[in-house]
């Protein structure tokens, strides 16, 4: 029986996978990268930053030492959370509001299951920041998904066994860390061609049916 939704945070739960795009498309551009496209930042979706940044410099036959690759990750971040300055209640997706209410009125718990290191932030500006039981995030992991150390820590933090969680991904490597964490995993937008998951909605208020059959 379902106990609890994990719910990924970037393009699942707010719109800040654009802004993570055109962040790192303002650092290509600057390092002469110009064929880094939405194709290259679908491999971004749910690794982490220095992960993602490897995704941008595969474009490049520049070499970079560890700490110049530090420093770009930095300066991406830096336009990325400046970005987030005008992130507000009206950037959370449509439907997840709804939805996390739904579940609570269920008696199901919910969680943030997210690579963002910026989550705190995100949910903060959203104000969606006291509405689940749990968060774990970049700040919480040593592992990037596909690794499912992310949701393994939500699912403690909640109390609840793997094998009762769903995630809710936007992510082939979230989906890919969902099953290797043995939960159910719903792939949404991005990620709903994933043979892995378990379903595949294209956007959050399908929800409701999808949870069914996991009941
Ligand atoms: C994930 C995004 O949620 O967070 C990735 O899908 C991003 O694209 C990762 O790289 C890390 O985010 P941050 O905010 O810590 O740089
Ligand atoms: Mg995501």
């Amino acid at each position: 029986m379902i106990k609890a939704v994990i719910f990924d945070l970037d393009g699942v739960l707010v719109t800040t996978d654009e802004l993570h795009f055109e962040a790192w498309k303002t650092l290509a551009d600057k390092l002469d990268i110009k064929d880094f496209t939405k194709a290259d930042n679908v491999r971004q979706r749910g690794v982490s930053r220095m992960a993602s940044l490897e995704v941008v410099l595969e474009k490049t036959d520049r070499a970079f030492s560890e700490e110049e690759k530090l420093a770009l990750a930095e300066e991406k971040n830096e336009i990325y959370v400046s970005s987030l300055s005008a992130l507000s209640e009206t950037d959370v997706l449509s439907g997840a509001n709804e939805f996390i209410d739904y579940l609570k009125s269920k008696g199901i718990k919910t969680a943030v299951g997210s690579a963002s290191k910026n989550t705190p932030l995100i949910l903060e500006k959203t104000k969606l920041a006291g509405k689940f039981d749990a968060v774990s995030c970049g700040l919480d992991t040593t592992k990037s998904k596909p690794d499912p150390e992310v949701f393994l820590i939500a699912a403690k933090k909640l109390g609840v066994a793997p094998c009762d969680c769903v995630v809710v991904e936007d992510s082939d490597a979230g989906i890919e860390a969902a099953k290797t964490g043995g939960m159910y995993a719903i792939a949404v937008g991005a990620a709903e061609y994933n043979p892995k998951a378990d379903v595949a909605i294209k956007a959050l208020e399908s929800l409701y049916r999808a949870l069914t059959i996991f009941a």
